[in-house]
């Protein structure tokens, strides 16, 4: 079966929240992902604030007709929230004030009070808890022993071996087979204990392909790539527009 695919639209907010415009719209940009084919919705509520705020979850929760997974800490503000707004999922992150983005998995097993707490609670509000972890059998069974329906694998350190040239020749390639080996163990681990896989994290056009041949990972959450590209694509289009309607004069 084919992984579902969620967007994270993050950075459609980080733009907006440059100007603190109406634009673009994240709504607007979260009904093209549906139409393009996009499982759902992933965003990230930060505790700073920095991209996606609070309103945008109560408008997405209304807006969608997918799957709205919500990014977040483990933390009293946040749960109250999620069960506010009823996302399909949490996943729940490690998340570090001053970090440009999410640098690696949530500790489960050194923190298992305060997630299984926080595991439990979502649970109840009828919210799918996934926890994003690294591919590290500790962490894997501590998910399952805090209760988590599923676990989202980060990818970072198997997206990084693969950049550039690096994967190509000698030791890039080497570590690249290395990361995709601990991803597809820690898959079939995590399956093994009635655990659902998700995968994401630096995810690319060119290094899904070998993560999608795992059978046992039903779900990518990618972000900055698909973004990036938008970006380019549309530009050229964007530019025409601006150009005729200068040329119109009113
Ligand atoms: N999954 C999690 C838990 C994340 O924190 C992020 C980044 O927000 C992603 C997936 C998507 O990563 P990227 O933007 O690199 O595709």
């Amino acid at each position: 079966m084919t992984a579902r695919l969620n967007v994270n639209i993050d950075h459609v907010a980080t733009v907006r929240q440059a100007r603190r415009a109406p634009e673009p719209s994240l709504v607007a940009a979260a009904m093209i992902c549906e139409q393009a084919g996009a499982d759902g919705i992933t965003v990230h509520l930060r505790g700073d604030r920095r991209h996606i705020q609070d309103a945008d979850l109560y408008v997405l929760r209304q807006s969608l007709t997918t799957y709205l997974n919500l990014e977040m800490a483990a933390t009293q503000e946040m749960l109250k929230i999620a069960l506010d707004v009823k996302p399909d999922a949490v996943s729940l992150v490690a998340e570090t004030p001053h970090e440009l983005t999410t640098e690696g998995g949530l500790n489960v097993r050194d923190n298992l009070e305060t997630v299984r707490d926080a595991v439990n609670h979502l649970r109840e509000g009828g919210i799918i808890p996934s926890l994003f972890i690294d591919p590290d059998a500790r962490q894997i069974e501590a998910a399952h022993e805090v209760g988590a329906e599923q676990i989202e694998l980060c990818t970072a350190e198997y997206a990084e071996s693969t950049l550039g040239a690096r994967a190509v020749h000698g030791e890039g390639a080497e570590r690249a087979a290395h990361e995709l080996q601990r991803l597809r163990e820690s898959a079939t681990l995590a399956t093994q204990y009635g655990l659902r896989v998700a995968a994401g994290h630096g995810l690319t056009y060119r290094n899904v392909g070998s993560l999608a041949a795992i059978n046992e990972i039903t779900e990518f959450n990618i972000g900055h790539n698909i973004i990036a590209r938008a970006v380019l694509t549309g530009l050229y289009e964007a530019v025409r527009e601006m150009r005729e309607a200068i040329r119109a004069r009113g």
